[in-house]
């Protein structure tokens, strides 16, 4: 609780002194927080630190390698090294500095729970898995419907790429059959929702 506490209070300085007021904190497991920007538009920044299992340097390479895919929320901008004397957040608990920092576009909508999807955004979705397989991305971990966002509108979003591992990762092949078994499982529960219909 304390811990929490002084996370937050610390997110909301580090952020305001970039120029963004802290929101909301969106996940127990990094930092990923809304926001809102100068301009007073709500914006998702994550952040990560150096020798974690960088998820946020993998996502800013996906969002900038696939920025046409419009599964993807756009990447506003991304700073390798956040020390510059502005944004060096210290956790005092965890012990680390964040040192990476991506801002993205924010999704509106809620978290993905297997609703029916149309021929069109499953066909998007298959096209998503094969493009990033095909550059060499996977364990996307589709299973997890917290990594989607759906949109008013039935729009899916794939919000969380950062658990992508590469081609070096020893058990890419296990991985890659793994997404497709998942992204199976995701389409025949869409599926499961229409026929129920
Ligand atoms: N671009 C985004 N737009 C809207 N919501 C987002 C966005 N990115 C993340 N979120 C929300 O934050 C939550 C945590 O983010 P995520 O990237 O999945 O981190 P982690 O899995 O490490 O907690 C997501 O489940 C989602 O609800
Ligand atoms: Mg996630």
């Amino acid at each position: 609780m304390l811990n929490t506490i002084i996370k937050l209070v610390h997110s909301d300085y580090c952020l305001k002194k970039m120029g963004y007021n802290f929101l909301e904190n969106l996940s127990s497991v990094r930092e990923v927080n809304l926001v809102e920007n100068k301009d007073g538009i709500k914006t998702i920044i994550k952040r990560d630190c150096e020798g974690w299992y960088p998820q946020t340097l993998v996502e800013n390479e996906i969002l900038e390698k696939f920025s046409g895919l419009d599964m993807l929320p756009r990447k506003i901008l991304f700073k390798e090294d956040v020390s510059e004397g502005i944004v060096q957040e210290y956790c005092p608990f965890g012990g680390y500095v964040l040192s990476y920092f991506l801002e993205e576009e924010y999704i509106q909508g809620k978290k993905y729970n297997y609703e029916q999807l149309s021929a069109k955004e499953e066909q998007k979705l298959i096209n998503l898995v094969n493009n990033l397989h095909e550059e060499g991305y996977v364990r996307m971990e589709i299973e997890r419907a917290s990594n989607f966002i759906i949109t008013p509108d039935g729009l899916l979003y794939y919000i969380d790429s950062g658990s992508c591992a590469k081609k070096d990762d020893p058990d890419f092949k296990d991985l890659m059959k793994k997404d497709l078994v998942s992204l199976d499982n995701l389409l025949k529960k869409s599926q499961g929702v229409k026929n129920d219909l």
